[in-house]
């Protein structure tokens, strides 16, 4: 085996998903101290939290709407592994860029809220990761305060996701009553320890069956006939249909209290798979010990007040990367000097020296680097580009003051770029008045306070009527500005995207229409090349 290769096999690439308050910002903070990385990157996390006070940009946003939309890596070694664990944007809707970030991972965990179960808005977010076959673990949350029943969450998971779950440890005692847990694959049971707000390592007692039995009384006996019944159904971890992304092993714990939270990072380095080759996008597979190549799943400017820079994150997909080394950037066709390489956690930054396959590395004012860019060293590689998603919002931009429109064209091209929206142009109003896309109104409200606070420039933005999508091209146009309830517009990349105003009207045009093209923007098929 080569170092390469060797490095890689130690890798795991994952993120943490859940809907704001389920507990990710606490697990991240537990698995750094189960890392043994607490002393100076949970006080990174720590001090994210209390920078919501601050006065950066981000973080007011952040403290504006409760949400996080910085989206980072944090590296720790655990057992013989090195964990890379990439921060996805809390957002409560949907959002393309947490599913850019994904493409870099090679696995996830769900953090679910005992109380909660699966809530509607992160519902896209998990059917999407179902739908790449990304494999999940689950975590159900907050089990020390009252919640759902056991079963009951299962189901949901079952029904809404249409995972099947394979619990792997178990509850004693119902929510808020938390008694311990029962290990599936050994039969061991650990009583649940409440340590005060968790700053160690909580302590494992493992006591016998018998004597659990003897002292758990009731919660013991309906746990027993639980996990029976998952005997019974056949609902145990199995770690291929895990990777093929249609099971989900299940542990329940309690992140503030530590519990639970070492056989949750244990599992994400038993099961989730390390970086394999990736495909090209001819299909052929780049061996991760090929020369150095990498792809770009996320662009962030002006991340850093103080610095108003640009930074372009990659994931090594090939090779041994070091900081320093000029490699090819494939949509330029341009060499690109990489001395400025980081690793970006919170505002901290610390130098690349190298980096393997399924580490991420931020590049610094990587100019022309955009989302979904090849990065090689030697014979030239293309990665497919990151899909896109049909937008399903849509809202015309304007600047208040005409004062500002320099700015405002400068900031729309920024955030195009990074794509933060998709900016949409017709020939008459073209730059005056974009009309910007959306899959989640979330992302209206990010451009509005960007556009302001880091351009100057504040807009007006008026919903349109226009409720669907679909790709067409210059031929079917002008059958289609012609119809009611239609409009074509050119996308930034060039694409023409035919707007509808609800999607029963976008299926009779489609119907009656044959001779159109109207293609749908699924996820796998627009490229965006
Ligand atoms: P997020 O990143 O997913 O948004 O959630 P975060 O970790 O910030 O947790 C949201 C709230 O839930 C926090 O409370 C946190 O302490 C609490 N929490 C997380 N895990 C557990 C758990 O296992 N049990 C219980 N009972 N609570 C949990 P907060 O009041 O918003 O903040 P704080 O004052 O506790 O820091």
């Amino acid at each position: 085996m080569s170092d390469v290769t060797e490095q890689a096999e130690r890798r795991r690439t994952f993120a943490i998903i859940s809907h704001p308050d389920a507990g990710k910002t606490t697990l991240t903070e537990k698995f750094l101290l189960y890392g043994g990385a607490l002393s100076r990157e949970a006080g990174a996390v720590k001090a994210r939290q209390d920078r919501r006070s601050a006065t950066s940009d981000w973080m007011a946003l952040e403290q504006q709407r409760g949400i996080s939309i910085t989206s980072t890596v944090l590296q720790f070694p655990y057992r013989d592994s090195v964990v890379n664990l990439l921060d996805t944007p809390g957002h409560r809707d949907f959002s393309e860029d947490t599913y850019r970030v994904l493409t870099a991972a090679d696995g996830a965990v769900m953090v679910l809220d005992a109380a909660k179960g699966i809530e509607p808005q992160t519902l896209k977010l998990f059917e999407v990761c179902r739908d790449r076959g990304l494999p999940l673990l689950t975590f159900v949350n907050k089990w020390d305060r009252p919640g759902k029943d056991g079963l009951e969450l299962l189901d949901e998971i079952t029904d809404k996701i249409g995972l099947v779950p394979t619990p792997v440890t178990w509850p004693v005692g119902i929510a808020g009553d938390f008694r311990g847990v029962v290990d599936r694959r050994t039969g061991e049971y650990t009583r649940y320890t409440r340590v005060a707000r968790g700053s160690t390592i909580a302590p494992e007692e493992i006591i016998d069956p018998d004597r659990a039995a003897a002292e758990e009384g009731a919660a013991w006996v309906q746990a027993s006939e639980e996990l029976e019944l998952f005997d019974l159904s056949d609902q145990t971890l199995d770690v291929s249909s895990f990777r093929a992304g249609t099971t989900t092993p299940l542990f329940v714990g309690s992140a503030v209290t530590n519990f639970g939270v070492g056989k949750l990072l244990d599992a994400v380095i038993d099961l989730i798979p390390p970086p394999a080759p990736r495909p090209e996008i001819d299909d052929r597979l780049r061996p991760l010990d090929a020369p150095f190549s990498g792809f770009v799943f996320k662009v962030q400017a002006n991340m850093d007040p103080s610095h108003r820079d640009r930074i372009a994150f990659f994931r090594v997909c090939s090779g041994r990367f070091e900081r320093g080394m000029v490699v090819t950037h494939d949509r330029t066709g341009k060499p690109f000097a990489t001395k400025y390489a980081h690793q970006v956690f919170g505002q901290d930054r610390e130098t690349v020296e190298e980096a393997f396959p399924g580490d991420i590395v931020g590049l610094v004012n990587a100019g022309d680097v955009r989302v979904g860019d090849t990065l090689f060293v030697g014979d030239a590689v293309r990665f497919p580009r990151i899909p896109t998603f049909a937008p399903e919002h849509f809202a015309v931009a304007r600047v208040k003051d005409t004062g500002r429109y320099k700015q405002f064209r400068k900031g729309i091209a920024q955030l195009d770029e990074e794509g933060v929206v998709q900016v949409l142009r017709d020939a008459d109003s073209g730059d005056q008045a974009p009309v910007l896309a959306a899959v989640g109104p979330m992302q209206f409200e990010v451009v509005s306070y960007r556009l302001e606070s880091e351009f100057g420039a504040a807009i007006e933005l008026t919903p349109t009527s226009y409720r669907a999508a679909r790709r067409t091209d210059e031929e079917s146009s002008p059958a289609l500005r012609g119809m009611r309830g239609v409009d074509v517009l050119r996308r930034s990349d060039g694409t023409l995207l035919a707007l509808f105003e609800s999607t029963y009207w976008l299926d009779r045009v489609v119907a009656e229409n044959p001779e159109l093209r109207l293609d749908k923007l699924v996820a796998e098929g627009d490229l965006h090349l």
